[in-house]
Formats: C-alpha cells, sequence, structure tokens
C-alpha cells in the first residue's frame, strides 16, 4: 500500500498526527502491534494543558471531552499536613486544565479517524523499517501479528511507537546520545469506585512521601502512592494501600479521605530519557519514542502532542510550499520544549518524593521549594506555566 505518511502507533502521538495531516490534506496511515479494544482500556495519563483541549476542539473531537471532562482551576500542594491551593487560572491569565483520561482521548481520536475515512491497522507483527536514508522509506509488517507480510510504501516514516517500538532504534546508534535519569521509587496506582474527596488534584509530600488524589469520574478516582520500584503489587493488600493514603492525605482539619472498592492496580517504574536527535533521514521520532518524563508534572501525553504538532506544520510546509527547513529543523524545535518539561517533571518528582538516596539537607531543601510556592507568587507562577502547558517559542 502506499501512503505519504507511515506512522507506527496508534498512541496519541500517532493519533494526533494522523487527524493533524489529515487537516492539511496529507495522506497517512497508522500501524498498531496492540488491538483495538487494549488501546481503548489502558489506564494512563489523565492531565490535559490548555492547548491540547483547544485543538481537540478544532480537530472536531472535543464534544465528549467538554462534556465528561473535569475542567480544573488550581491544584492543591500539600505537605506538614497542610494544604496550599495553586491558582493555576489566575496565575495563567485564565488557562485551565481538563482531567479526561487518556484512553477516553484515544476512543474519541480512534472513532473520529475511522469515520473520517483514516486507516488504522491494528494488531499488527513483526514491523521492520526500512530505506529511510533513501527517497523511498518503507515499513513492512504482518498482518494480525503473524498472518501475510505487507508493506506501507511512503515518502516519510514516524516512529510513534512508544519507548520500547522499533522506530528508536532505527536511528544508528553512533547518531543519536541518550540521556537517562532512573528514580529509586514508583508508582503504585489504583482505580477506586468512590466519590470524589476533594474538588481538585491533591499532590503530596508526607511522612513516607508522595501520593496523588486525581479523578476519573464522578464516582470513580484515581490515586497514586510512591512505592519501591521493584515491588510487587501482590505485597500491597487492600488494607496496606489505603492505610498509606490515610497517612499521606492526613489532615488536622477533619477531612477524611472517602474509600471504596479498588478496581485496579499496578506499579510503574519512573525515569526520566531523552534521545536527541529526534530524526534521521527520512524517519521522524516522536512522543515516548524520543523522551519519557516521570509522571509527576503530568506532561508525558502534552508532550507527545506537542511533537506532532511540530512535525504535521513541517510536513505541510514541505509538501504544500516546498520547504525543506521546517523539516530540518523538527528535532531542534521539539527538543526546547522537551528539555523544559523534563526540567518540571524533574523538578516536581524531587520535590514531591521522599528519596532514601538522599541527605537531610536535600530533603528539607525541596520542603524550602514547596514553601516557596506558597509564600513567592513568582515561583507559584513559574509551576502554573508549566502546569498548564509553556508557550510555544
Ligand atoms: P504510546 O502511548 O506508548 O503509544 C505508542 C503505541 O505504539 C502503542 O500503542 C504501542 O502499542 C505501539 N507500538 C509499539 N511498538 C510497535 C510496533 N513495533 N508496531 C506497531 N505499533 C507499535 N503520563 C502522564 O502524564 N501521567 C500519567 O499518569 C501517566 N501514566 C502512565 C502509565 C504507564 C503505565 C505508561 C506506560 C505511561 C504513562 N504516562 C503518563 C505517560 C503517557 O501515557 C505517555 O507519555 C503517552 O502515552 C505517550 O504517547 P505516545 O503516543 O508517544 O506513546
Ligand atoms: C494524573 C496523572 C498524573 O501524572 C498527574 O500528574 C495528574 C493526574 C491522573 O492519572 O489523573
Amino acid at each position: 500500500m502506499r501512503t505519504q505518511v507511515g506512522i507506527i502507533g496508534a498512541g496519541p502521538a500517532g493519533l494526533f498526527l494522523a487527524h493533524l495531516l489529515r487537516r492539511v490534506g496529507i495522506s497517512a496511515v497508522n500501524i498498531e502491534s496492540r488491538s483495538r479494544d487494549d488501546v481503548e482500556e489502558t489506564v494512563r495519563a489523565g492531565v490535559l494543558e490548555h492547548w491540547v483541549v483547544e485543538l481537540m476542539q478544532e480537530l472536531g473531537l472535543g464534544e465528549r471531552m467538554l462534556r465528561e471532562g473535569h475542567f480544573h482551576d488550581g491544584i492543591t500542594l500539600q505537605w506538614n499536613r497542610e494544604r496550599h491551593h495553586v491558582d493555576i487560572q489566575g496565575l495563567t491569565d485564565g488557562k485551565r486544565v481538563v482531567v479526561y483520561p487518556q484512553h477516553e482521548v484515544l476512543k474519541d481520536l480512534i472513532a473520529g479517524r475511522l469515520s473520517d475515512g483514516g486507516e488504522i491497522i491494528f494488531g499488527v507483527g513483526g514491523t521492520t523499517i526500512r530505506g529511510i536514508d533513501t527517497a523511498r522509506p518503507a515499513i513492512d509488517f504482518r498482518r494480525d501479528g503473524t498472518g501475510a507480510l505487507d508493506t506501507i510504501d511512503c515518502d516519510y516514516v514516524v516512529g510513534a511507537d512508544g519507548f520500547h517500538g522499533p522506530g528508536r532504534q532505527a536511528i544508528p546508534a553512533k547518531n543519536r546520545t541518550e540521556y537517562q535519569k532512573i528514580y529509586p521509587f514508583g508508582w503504585l496506582g489504583i482505580l477506586t469506585r468512590a466519590p470524589r474527596s476533594w474538588h481538585e488534584l491533591i499532590y503530596t509530600n508526607q511522612q513516607d512521601g508522595f501520593a496523588l488524589l486525581s479523578t476519573r469520574s464522578p464516582d470513580v478516582q484515581r490515586l497514586y502512592i510512591q512505592c519501591d520500584p521493584g515491588d510487587d503489587i501482590s505485597n500491597w493488600s487492600d488494607d496496606r494501600i489505603w492505610g498509606q493514603f490515610h497517612t499521606r492525605f492526613g489532615t488536622d482539619d477533619g477531612w477524611s479521605l472517602t474509600e471504596g472498592p479498588i478496581l485496579q492496580k499496578g506499579i510503574i517504574p519512573l525515569r526520566s530519557f531523552v534521545c536527541e536527535p529526534m530524526q534521521y533521514g527520512r524517519l521522524f521520532i516522536a512522543g515516548d519514542a524520543a523522551h519519557i518524563v516521570p509522571p509527576t508534572g503530568a506532561k508525558g501525553l502534552n508532550l507527545a502532542v506537542a511533537d506532532v504538532l511540530v512535525l504535521s506544520r513541517a510536513l505541510d510546509a514541505k509538501y504544500r510550499g516546498n520547504s525543506q527547513d521546517l523539516l530540518d529543523r523538527y528535532s531542534a524545535i521539539c527538543l526546547r520544549r522537551v528539555w523544559k518539561a523534563e526540567r518540571f517533571s524533574w523538578y516536581m518528582t524531587t520535590m514531591l518524593h521522599r528519596n532514601e538516596l538522599e541527605t537531610d539537607f536535600e530533603q528539607r531543601i525541596h520542603f524550602a521549594d514547596l514553601d516557596l510556592v506558597r509564600s513567592s507568587q513568582a515561583s507559584a507562577r513559574s509551576l502554573a506555566e508549566n502546569y498548564v502547558g509553556l508557550p510555544f517559542d
């Protein structure tokens, strides 16, 4: 089969790209190794930056998000058993974030793409990238995992295939540099059937460290807690999990966390990672394929969308104006934003987690950082600007 842009992956990066390209009349096909059900049911990120919310609406995909998403004009930070409201909206000229889960975004993107006549081939196997240093690159894959061999002949290949996909590996090792930081803690995340306990997200660093209270719907809540990244989930009984949540969210003003049955639980490791450059020949990598942030700043999904917005503009300039300049600068343009998101995610992560490898001095500095957000408007504004999404420069 032949298309202009062959996209590996039907996650946020790959699907937003397909929609953005369609808007400017460029054809694309997505191949995806997982089934549609799997893609639509995997629970991941939750927070959309203000401009991603606007983009969903511009693309005609925002109807359900506006109906079911939760608009937040601030977040709560908690330490020393006290809460502090960060007025995100007031500090950023009225910008807000929306809590609308990644798998709901993906359902909207997939349904929209298919109803536009776009092609997404789910359940493929054996994805192989060829000819990216020639004018005729191609992607080989097998339908239904191990079925007939098929090929997408295209002008450009996009690796929107997550951290473990083949996209990044197709850039010769000598042509890329990878920067990485592994954190000595992970997140245990749960979904619980319970009413909301608090009107906004709470990020807390208390006693044994970090916890986050977020939401999914009026009767399903999402909570995270810092844990050993190598721990087995079977070591965490529901009672132990709730005990830790009560300790970490505890205050002295009579507030209490609402418990409910735990519907799902799992542990993820935390890492920071950047691959430079994000392109080689006719291959461009985007999203988690190129960079990972620890989830504390809620940046992963948003950064994936930022990459493909830059890429769609560069491809538009190439096809419409025959200008190569933006395509050549794709990686440099993206990396400016990527490193700022890496910085913010690292700042939120180190400030809000208890790291046993750090000295007591460093732990005190993190509480001073939190207190600065409370007492300094400049510090609070910096956090707020990063949280809602920095402007594109
Ligand atoms: P992905 O979503 O990983 O999509 C890539 C797609 O490519 C996948 O569907 C994959 O199946 C497909 N693929 C891979 N290899 C192949 C192949 N060979 N052939 C065809 N298809 C292939 N971010 C937050 O901000 N907050 C969170 O709470 C949060 N929680 C997370 C929890 C987990 C377990 C994970 C893994 C990530 C989490 N993230 C979170 C990060 C966020 O979900 C990602 O940044 C976001 O999904 C990136 O989108 P993407 O499209 O770049 O990559
Ligand atoms: C959620 C995840 C995050 O990483 C975050 O910072 C805020 C909310 C969530 O899953 O709801």
